[in-house]
């Protein structure tokens, strides 16, 4: 079991696919107008903190799960963090001005149904950003080390969807939001050796469930040897969307 600590080092990784496209999705969303702000699946907290300086008023961030929730309250104490369940948000019809998520749907059990939670707890005319939902379907890499389905099937394992990213518009029209904008775009990707270990620590704590350390150990050194002679390249397709209530 990964311990939530190494979880958060985990979730810190694939934030930084996702700066440039955070900063469009939010600056599009108008943070600045809203009264308060809520971040639904925020694990260990830091998008939650980022909205709250952006808003007008007060952002807040719920999740089901208490060990890294602790983790949450513990690193931001001034922030309201609240415990959810899997199909319900504890929060008022229209209590948000602005709701957002951040690799979250693919691992809601039903996420049509969490979406229409989001809608219900959104004001009228109240935005939606998702920030980011990957599709592993979609990944490309040269050297081929099979990663794409090794990571697809880790993460169905472990009850995620691997293929969240390409059924984005498909859930936001079912639960019922007005897509303003969506996209499927990739995060740049580096071979400085900072961002190669990031992407290592990530494929380590996903892949643990399918590949022995010995197996995980080969893919990893053929990886690292093709990132230094300069053949390695990655495409991870992250899905994206801005929606109105
Ligand atoms: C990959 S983590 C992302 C955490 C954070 N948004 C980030 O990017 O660092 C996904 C989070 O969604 C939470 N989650 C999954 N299903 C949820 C649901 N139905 N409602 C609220 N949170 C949920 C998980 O417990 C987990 O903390």
């Amino acid at each position: 079991m990964t311990a939530p600590a190494d979880q958060l080092r985990y979730y810190r990784a694939q934030a930084g696919w996702t700066e440039a496209l955070r900063a469009y999705a939010l600056g599009q969303s108008q943070l600045a107008t809203c009264d308060n702000a809520l971040e639904v699946g925020c694990g260990g907290g830091w998008l939650t903190a980022d909205l709250a300086a952006k808003v007008r008023g007060r952002a807040v961030g719920c999740d089901i799960d208490e060990a890294t929730l602790a983790l949450a309250r513990e690193a931001y104490p001034t922030l309201s963090f609240d415990l959810s369940e899997p199909a319900r948000l504890p929060y008022a019809d229209a209590a948000f001005d602005f709701v957002c998520c951040h690799f979250t749907l693919l691992w809601a059990v039903d996420p049509v149904a969490l979406l229409g939670e989001m809608r219900r707890v959104c004001a009228p005319g109240g935005r939606l950003a998702v920030l980011a939902e990957p599709d592993w379907g979609g990944f490309v890499e040269w050297p081929d080390l099979n990663l794409r389905d090794l990571v697809a099937t880790a993460l169905a394992m472990r009850g995620a969807d691997p293929l969240a990213g390409r059924k984005l518009r498909a859930h936001l029209v079912a639960a019922g939001w007005e897509i303003e904008e969506l996209g499927l775009t990739a995060g740049p990707w580096s071979a400085s050796p900072a961002a190669i270990d990031a992407a290592w620590d990530h494929h380590r704590w996903t892949l643990a469930g399918v590949l022995d350390e010995r197996r995980l150990r080969v893919i990893e050194t053929k990886a690292r040897r093709a990132w230094e002679g300069g053949a390695r390249l990655v495409h991870l397709p992250l899905a994206w969307a801005i929606a109105r209530r």
